[in-house]
């Protein structure tokens, strides 16, 4: 089994649900750098309010305030049993930052699916403010409406408004998406079909890494 992988493709595609699985299964560490950028936004201080304004127009946040949040959460011990970037890189630039600071990845999963798909998932996404349990009102819906099994409540995410979700698909599509090429050439790409259910995209993830 991989233990340094990268999890690429566009906005719900599933990326966060199967790394949480995967890394659960196989002690990974999951990296999601929106879920670091969303940590950064809560504090107060003019980094956080850079972020923001990057996030809430769906666009990417600048290559050099990302890496050092990666560098910083790529130091801690959990990571050296392996690990699952999730959503980084995002851009050629940043796949020769990860080179460049030495971080090693053995494989680099692709997960596809049609925009109607992507969109439904997106705009179904509820997240828990106490535990961050990510929900899906149309999939994976919680028991009591708009709480978690916690008790903590459900929000939807600020940048998963139809206006931000069409700008994070275009930034996909224009800067993230040459990936699959750039990696493809290196000979590290496997290709996930991310439509179905999550334990249809799990098993499919699993038998794709395992033939690389
Ligand atoms: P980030 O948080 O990384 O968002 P994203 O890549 O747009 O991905 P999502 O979180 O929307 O989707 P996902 O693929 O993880 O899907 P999920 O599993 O949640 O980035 C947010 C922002 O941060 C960016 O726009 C940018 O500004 C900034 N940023 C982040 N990284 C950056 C970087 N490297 N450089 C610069 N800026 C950066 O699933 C979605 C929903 O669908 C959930 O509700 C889930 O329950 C449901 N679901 C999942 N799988 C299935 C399934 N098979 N069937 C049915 N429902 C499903």
């Amino acid at each position: 089994m991989f233990r340094r992988l990268v999890f690429l493709g566009p906005p719900g595609v599933g990326k966060g649900t199967q790394a949480r699985r995967l890394a659960a299964e196989f002690s990974l560490a999951h990296i999601s750098t929106g879920d670091i950028l969303r940590e950064t936004i809560k504090q107060n201080t003019p980094l956080a309010q850079k972020v923001r304004s990057y996030m809430e127009r769906g666009t990417l946040v600048p290559d050099e305030v990302v890496l050092d949040l990666l560098l910083e959460r790529m130091r801690q011990p959990d990571v050296r049993r392996g690990y699952i970037l999730d959503g980084y890189p995002r851009n050629i630039k940043q796949a020769y930052d990860l080179e460049k600071a030495g971080v090693a990845v053995e494989v680099v999963v692709y997960f596809y699916a049609d925009e109607e798909t992507l969109i439904k998932r997106i705009s179904g996404r509820r997240t828990c403010r106490l535990c961050w349990r990510v929900y899906n009102i149309y999939y994976d819906p919680p028991k009591v409406d708009g709480r978690c099994e916690c008790g903590g409540e459900l929000f939807q995410r600020s940048d998963d408004r139809e206006d931000v979700v069409r700008a994070r698909l275009t930034e996909y599509e224009q800067k993230t998406s040459p990936l699959v090429q750039h990696y493809k050439g290196k000979g590290l790409l496997c290709e996930v079909d991310g439509g179905g259910t999550p334990e249809d995209v799990y098993r499919r993830l699993l038998q794709a890494i395992e033939a690389v």
